[in-house]
């Protein structure tokens, strides 16, 4: 299975088992228990932030067209839409487009995509806005992370502007503690499987789809690659991207670096 296959098969069973957990993953929404409503307002509230920095910083953006990259069910792209006359999403899981579109309150200004290709060719140049892409890069090979960085820019206009999220590499140090505190969740994970499974042997039989799709959930890891920061500003600049600034903050074992940047030549 090629590098992008292997993507797809695996967040396409995460979409199947437990797509808002898949998402953001905190331990009391497992199962299936996000509420759907507060999972959206996550969304809303980001991209309020968004804006708010956006003004701050002075980043001026046209409000014509903006892309989702790796948009999930579409928390943010739904929250984007108000903001633009169009706004396109992307995702290389079926099952999430499926779900994208059962959320979609925006009519055709906003569409989502399945595009399982190592580029976005479906996309004419110059055409975007905005780009923006949160919690995706991260799960995306290196490799790859690098073609769609400079097809953001292909599709952009000039002046156009992204915002997009990539994990810096972390030192060796906090990557140790990352990596023995990744080992312990699996053996917990382990064991509580192990005890469920006793749990329900010893249980009549009854229809249990719900562990099942926590078992996929469980067995179904999403990659995570880490870019050191000076790798990214080169591959932005390469793709003639002026970098406006970086916003970068600890979330536990991770390094996350946010980039702004806008697409070098005149605005149109
Ligand atoms: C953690 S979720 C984030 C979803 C969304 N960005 C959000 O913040 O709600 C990562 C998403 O990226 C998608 N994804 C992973 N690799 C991708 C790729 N190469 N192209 C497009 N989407 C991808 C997954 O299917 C998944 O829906």
């Amino acid at each position: 299975m090629s590098g992008i296959e292997k993507l797809r098969d695996t967040w396409e069973t995460l979409g199947r088992g437990d797509p808002l957990w898949a998402i953001l993953s905190t331990p009391e929404t497992r199962g299936n228990r996000w509420d759907a409503a507060a999972f959206f307002q996550t969304g809303e509230d980001e991209v309020t932030r968004l804006f708010d920095r956006l003004k701050g910083m002075d980043i001026s953006i046209q409000r014509g067209r903006a892309l989702d990259f790796g948009c999930g069910v579409g928390r943010v792209t739904q929250a984007l839409a108000p903001y633009f006359d169009k706004v396109d999403g992307v995702d290389i899981a079926p099952s999430m487009i499926r779900l994208a579109n059962q959320y979609n309150h925006h009519g055709d200004r906003c569409q989502y995509h399945e595009n399982t290709s190592p580029d976005l060719e479906r996309f004419d140049p110059n055409i975007f806005d905005f780009v923006y892409s949160r919690i995706v890069l991260m799960h995306v090979p290196p490799r790859l992370t690098k073609r769609y960085i400079a097809e953001f820019s292909r599709i952009l206009r000039p002046g156009g502007v992204a915002v997009i999220h990539v994990p810096s590499a972390l030192p060796p140090m906090r990557r140790a503690v990352y990596e023995t505190a990744v080992l312990r969740r699996r053996a917990i994970d382990w064991i509580a499987r192990v005890l469920s499974q006793r749990r329900e042997d010893l249980l009549p039989a009854a229809g249990s789809s719900a562990s099942e799709r926590s078992a996929a959930s469980t067995t179904y890891k999403h990659a995570m690659y880490f870019t050191r920061k000076a790798k990214v500003l080169d591959l932005l600049r390469r793709s003639d991207m002026n970098v406006i600034c970086t916003e970068e903050w600890d979330t536990g074992a991770v390094h996350d670096v946010l980039y702004y940047s806008r697409k070098t030549g005149a605005r149109t």
